[in-house]
């Protein structure tokens, strides 16, 4: 596999494991709805940070153009497609937000359980039919250029910050 390639399935699985987080909210709206609240805010911030700062944007900027230059088709079709997602992606996270600070905690609950379904979906797609178009798609020189590129990527936005919101994760869990 692609070191690239890895890096967007390794970052797949911790959002994977962020959208389990999100999904066992729901025994706090009861129970205790300020560490709902708490752990809404801070699943947001990773959403926000983690998966659209450095996931998506390396997707959107780097791999889907790289692909769409060599053939039209993937662009319309299943790239298209990715794109529509990502957008709707922070609609909900935006929506999920203004409920929170309404205090409308199942509605909150409710729309970030439809996020967390949509987003296994998407991430279903890119692991089983887009990445493995890459193997198919790229000459070794173009992957060596697309693996310098994620890895400027990375660099400008912060590898430690990165670190950081991969961490943060693991401090949400202990509050469960
Ligand atoms: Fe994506
Ligand atoms: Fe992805």
């Amino acid at each position: 596999m692609n070191e690239f390639v890895k890096v967007l399935y390794d970052e797949h699985d911790i959002i994977i494991s962020a959208i389990e987080i999100a999904k066992k909210t729901d025994e706090l709206i009861e129970k205790d709805p300020v560490k709902f609240e708490y752990i809404l805010g801070q699943l947001i911030h990773f959403f926000r940070q983690y998966a659209d700062r450095f996931h998506h944007f390396k997707e959107e900027e780097i791999l889907f153009p790289e692909m769409k230059q060599k053939n039209e088709m993937i662009g319309l079709g299943i790239i298209h497609e990715m794109l529509d997602n990502h957008y709707e992606f922070r609609g909900l996270i935006k929506q999920i937000e203004h409920q929170v600070v309404l205090k409308k905690h199942k509605e909150a609950y409710a729309l970030l359980y439809e996020y967390s379904e949509k987003l296994l979906d998407h991430i279903a797609v890119e692991n089983d039919e887009l990445f493995l178009m890459t193997e198919q798609l790229f000459d070794d020189a173009e992957l060596e250029r697309i693996q310098f590129r994620f890895e400027d990527c990375d660099r400008d936005l912060g590898y430690e910050s990165k670190e950081e919101l991969k961490n943060s994760l693991q401090l949400l869990i202990e509050l469960f």
